[in-house]
C-alpha cells in the first residue's frame, strides 16, 4: 500500500461531500477521491439488494483507482452493505459511518436517551440499534429512531435555510422534544448540511455528525497501519481531491462548493454498471 495513494469516498450523491468536509479537516496532508453516484441517488428508499449492488460497483471503481482506504461517507451502504464492500477491498481497509458515531453517542448521553434519524433504509435496518446495543447495557439505554425520507431531497435542492424545511423538520422532530433525549444521531451524511434547522427545534440536543466521528477513526487506521500521510502540512494548500460522479447535475457543482466551502474543478463523469 503506497502512502501517497489516494483516499477514495463515496456516496450515493452529494451527502458524502459533508464527509469529505471533515476528512479535510482532520487530515489535511491526504489526497482524496471522491465518487458520487448523482445518477442514482437517493439510496435510502432502495432495497438491500439494490444498495449492495451499487457499494459493490462503487468499490470496484475505487479499488482500479489502487486508492488505499475506502470510506463510506453513506450511512445507508454502511448499514446494508458494509460487509460487501469490505469482502471486495481485502487487505484495503474499509470504514463506514457507524462504529466511531455509536460510541461517541454512547459516551457523550448522560441521559442515555439516545435518537437516531436516518434514510427509511437505514433506519429500517435498525444498524445504529445492533451498533449501541454491542457497546452498552441495553437496559440502561433507550434508543429512538425515525426516518426522514424528505430531507435527502431537500439538501439536494439547497433548500436549506428555508421555511418549507423548517416545518418539514419539526413535523419530524417533534416527537423528540417529548422525550428525555440528549443525543441526536445525524444517522445520514446529508444531514449535517440542515444541523442550524436541527439544533434550533432541539437546542438542548448533542447533534452528533457522522462524518465527523468516522475522519477520527479513519485517521486512527490510517496511523496504526503506518499509511499516514505525516510530510510538513502546508496550510496554504488547496485540498487535494478528483471528483468523479455518474451524472453531472446541473447543480452539482454549486451544491459541492457550498457543502465544501471551497471551488472545485469540473468533476469526471464515469459509468459503475454495465446495463
Ligand atoms: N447520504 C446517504 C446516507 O448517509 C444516503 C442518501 C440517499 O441516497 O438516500 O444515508
Amino acid at each position: 500500500m503506497d502512502i501517497n495513494s489516494l483516499i477514495g469516498v463515496f456516496d450515493s450523491g452529494v451527502g458524502g461531500l459533508t464527509v469529505l468536509k471533515q476528512l479535510i479537516r482532520f487530515l489535511p496532508n491526504e489526497k482524496f477521491l471522491y465518487l458520487g453516484d448523482t445518477a442514482r441517488v437517493p439510496y435510502g428508499n432502495k432495497s438491500q439488494e439494490t444498495v449492495k449492488r451499487y457499494a459493490e460497483e462503487a468499490t470496484k471503481f475505487l479499488l482500479s483507482k489502487n486508492v488505499k482506504m475506502i470510506v463510506i461517507a453513506c450511512n445507508t451502504v454502511s448499514s446494508l452493505a458494509l460487509e460487501n464492500v469490505r469482502k471486495l477491498a481485502g487487505d484495503i481497509p474499509v470504514v463506514g459511518m457507524l462504529d466511531f458515531s455509536a460510541i461517541a453517542a454512547y459516551r457523550t448521553s448522560r441521559t442515555k436517551n439516545i435518537a437516531v434519524i436516518g434514510t427509511r433504509a437505514t433506519i429500517d435496518s435498525q444498524s445504529y440499534e445492533q451498533q449501541l446495543k454491542q457497546i452498552a447495557d441495553t437496559k440502561k439505554l433507550k434508543i429512538y429512531s425515525k426516518p426522514c425520507p424528505l430531507f435527502v431531497p431537500l439538501v439536494e435542492e439547497l433548500f436549506l435555510d428555508n421555511e418549507a424545511t423548517k416545518l418539514i423538520a419539526s413535523n419530524y422532530l417533534v416527537e423528540f422534544s417529548e422525550k428525555n433525549i440528549d443525543t441526536l444521531i445525524l444517522g445520514c451524511t446529508h444531514y449535517p448540511a440542515l444541523s442550524k434547522i436541527i439544533q434550533d427545534l432541539l437546542p438542548n440536543v448533542n447533534l452528533i455528525d457522522t462524518g465527523e466521528q468516522s475522519s477520527i477513526q479513519v485517521l486512527r487506521i490510517l496511523a496504526e497501519k503506518h499509511i499516514l500521510n505525516n510530510d510538513t502540512i502546508d496550510f496554504s494548500a488547496v485540498p487535494q481531491v478528483e471528483f468523479f460522479i455518474t451524472d453531472l447535475s446541473p447543480n452539482f457543482k454549486k451544491i459541492a462548493e457550498f457543502l465544501l466551502g471551497f471551488s472545485i474543478e469540473n468533476p469526471n463523469i464515469v459509468q459503475l454498471n454495465n446495463d
